[in-house]
């Protein structure tokens, strides 16, 4: 398929696709699905339910994506390369795969699955580093069918435990190790942790990355490149009807427990294809990359698939910004020329607070546009973004999006349409967002602010939660029914641009990372000092928002002063054990009581006032069981 088609080039192009898409979806869909590989077309585009969330896009199709991602593009990009690999440390030695040659790494990971025993809709978990065979063995579960499910390597075996027996896998694939910087990872040693955990798994498929020896248990862990030696490098994609799942990607919600996001093959792929072509407008000689690890969403949508599903280039990269220093992400881009990049406002405040050397020592001229996504870009660092990386002369996009939306929902398209700091901009084609009152009232006109909500279901809408869903439905479709629910807050400019304010449910995003409060307080309530905790969230300079937790302990465990940074401590251990280093919290204040209502309710209002320092007015405060806490909330406050 040519990266031309539905390509929108001017912003009078956009709004007449913008409104054709609204004024018969079905047509606009079917137009842009046309030049994919179908081994049979849908019966019908689209039969929509957004009251119980059961949405259903080219109904009857089948096809593979890996035929759409690899094979279709033989012909004319056989020698097009397709994936980039940099290394974590700058001296070791890159891999680039053309499309030829990755076609042939996919089909033959494939065969060591299906050599595996692997079946059409077996549930897959990939807890591996940033390298080459991550993306393949992504591809390789896509081709025969089987459902993957990537976890971010940074979780803990605990949430490892929880992710696998939740999609009751079958086979997880793992490597020796990983590096993150400056340090060394034992993967597959917090594999075997989890896996003691794991009833259904009965084959771990271990690729060697860094050399390490590692316990392999007899009957069920193979090496990869033993088993690749016999597997051939071709490999029949697996015929799949578009609603079959393509992937289950775990994330965080208001409730406890993390829920397994499902997406579905046809729609997935029109949306990630279509999105990554208009959004950042590639073109065929383009180097992309984005930044985000596999395991998140962004790196399914926008480093893997739409990429490939477009025929472009992509550079994945293992290592981390500061590392060997802060210039590296600035390097690799000159080394590889690249042209399009995305990346993260953490990553870019991060940056920001070291010496401007760090940037300005390259030259960064193959740049033509800079994308963020995962939070919402202060001004600051979006000015810093354009001014010192993009030389004022690259549009920044700033996309928002979901893990449930599976792409880019609204954004502009980079140097199409107009771009604001700090704003998202316009809905993509497909997109209909409102602003609702709390009651679910559309809140009509410009200038206004509310719940974000979306009208009409687009390709890439999350089909279900894995397993339970009544789950998806109570979340997104319960609250205001007929809408799919965000869970974000967002405010229309006077010319019709959105802007994301941030969550308005129990959700806070560190570094772009979801995290349901009750989900860390659950882990903080793991630790046997601890009796009770709430978690908020709150400003932080460089990760959007921190972590702070307040928490009560057990009688006797925390008496005198010596023992809280003791306490303080073996919290953190827990929080790192239950759910991984990421979700830390960056406060923990330990308390005699937490501000409850008469009739139990925590009254977070009052506590995200303290962890904020808006101490000075934290409002009614008579209607509490025991206003006295809050006077000592304040003092103790961190
Ligand atoms: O609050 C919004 C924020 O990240 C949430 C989605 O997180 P996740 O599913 O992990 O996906 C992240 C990558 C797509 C949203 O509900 N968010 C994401 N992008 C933006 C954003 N907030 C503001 N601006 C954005 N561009």
């Amino acid at each position: 398929m040519p990266l031309s088609h539905s390509r929108i080039r001017t912003f009078e192009e956009y709004q007449d696709a913008y409104q054709r898409s609204i004024d018969n979806p079905e047509q606009f869909w079917a137009d842009v699905a046309e030049p994919f590989t179908w081994r049979r077309k849908w019966n019908t585009v689209l039969k929509a339910d957004m009251v119980n969330g059961h949405n259903e896009w080219f109904g009857g199709a089948k096809l593979n994506i890996t035929e759409n991602c690899l094979d279709r593009h033989l012909a004319t990009r056989g020698n097009k390369l397709a994936l980039i690999w940099e290394p974590n440390d700058p001296k070791t030695r890159q891999i680039r795969y053309t499309y030829r040659e990755l076609h042939q790494q996919v089909c033959q990971f494939a065969n060591v699955l299906l050599n595996n025993g692997v079946e059409k809709g077996d549930r897959v978990c990939l807890y591996m580093p940033m390298i080459p065979q991550l993306a393949i063995a992504v591809l390789a579960c896509a081709r025969i069918g089987a459902v993957h499910s990537v976890i971010f390597a940074g979780f803990s075996s605990t949430a490892i435990a929880d992710r696998v027996n939740d999609a009751q896998a079958t086979v997880v694939l793992t490597s020796d190790g990983l590096n993150r910087g400056p340090k060394q990872i034992p993967v597959k040693r917090v594999v075997d942790e989890a896996l003691e955990h794991c009833p259904s798994v009965r084959r771990v498929i271990v690729v060697e990355h860094l050399g390490w020896p590692v316990h392999m248990q007899e009957g069920r862990d193979v090496w990869y490149h033993q088993e690749a030696e016999e597997a051939a490098k071709t490999c029949p994609a697996e015929e799949m009807d578009a609603e079959d799942l393509l992937f289950i990607l775990y994330t965080s919600g208001s409730t406890g427990k993390p829920k397994g996001v499902v997406h579905t093959t046809a729609g997935y792929m029109v949306w990630a294809d279509y999105t990554f072509r208009n959004v950042f407008q590639v073109e065929e000689n383009d180097i992309y990359w984005c930044t985000a690890d596999i395991g998140w969403v962004t790196g399914h949508s926008y480093l893997l698939y739409g990429p490939l599903l477009n025929g472009a280039s992509t550079l994945m990269f293992e290592g981390v910004p500061t590392y060997p220093d802060a210039g590296r992400f600035w390097e690799v881009i000159d080394k590889h020329g690249v042209t399009v990049f995305y990346t993260a406002p953490t990553a870019i405040r991060s940056l920001m607070a070291t010496p401007l050397d760090n940037v300005l020592s390259y030259s960064l001229d193959s740049l033509r546009i800079l994308g963020s996504v995962g939070e919402p870009i202060n001004e600051e660092a979006w000015y810093w973004y354009y001014t010192h990386v993009g030389k004022e002369r690259c549009p920044v996009i700033d996309t928002w999006w979901q893990t449930e939306t599976g792409g880019v929902m609204i954004s502009a398209l980079a140097g199409v349409s107009p771009t604001k700091p700090a704003h998202a901009g316009q809905p993509l084609p497909g997109v209909q967002p409102v602003l609702l009152t709390q009651e679910g009232q559309e809140i009509e006109g410009n200038d206004q602010e509310g719940y974000l909500a979306i009208k009409q279901p687009w390709p890439g809408i999350i089909r279900t939660t894995y397993g339970d869903h009544d789950r998806a439905k109570q979340t997104y479709f319960g609250p205001y029914p007929g809408y799919y629910f965000t869970g974000d807050g967002a405010r229309r400019d006077e010319n019709g641009l959105y802007r994301i304010i941030g969550r308005v449910d129990d959700v806070i995003n560190v570094s772009g990372h979801r995290f349901g409060t009750a989900e860390i307080e659950n882990a903080i309530n793991q630790n046997a000092n601890v009796v009770e905790s709430a978690v908020v969230g709150y400003p932080h300079d460089v990760k959007g928002q921190g972590i702070y937790a307040f928490v009560i302990c057990r009688a006797g465990a925390c008496d005198s002063d010596a023992d809280k940074p003791h306490v303080e401590a073996s919290i953190i251990e827990t929080v790192v054990a239950e759910i991984g280093k990421i979700a830390k919290p960056d406060k923990i204040q330990l308390v005699s009581g937490l501000p409850k209502t008469r009739s139990g309710k925590i009254m977070r209002r009052i506590l995200r006032k303290v962890a904020e320092g808006e101490t000075s007015n934290i409002g009614d405060v008579t209607t509490l069981l025991d206003p006295a806490v809050v006077d000592e909330i304040i003092n103790g406050r961190k």
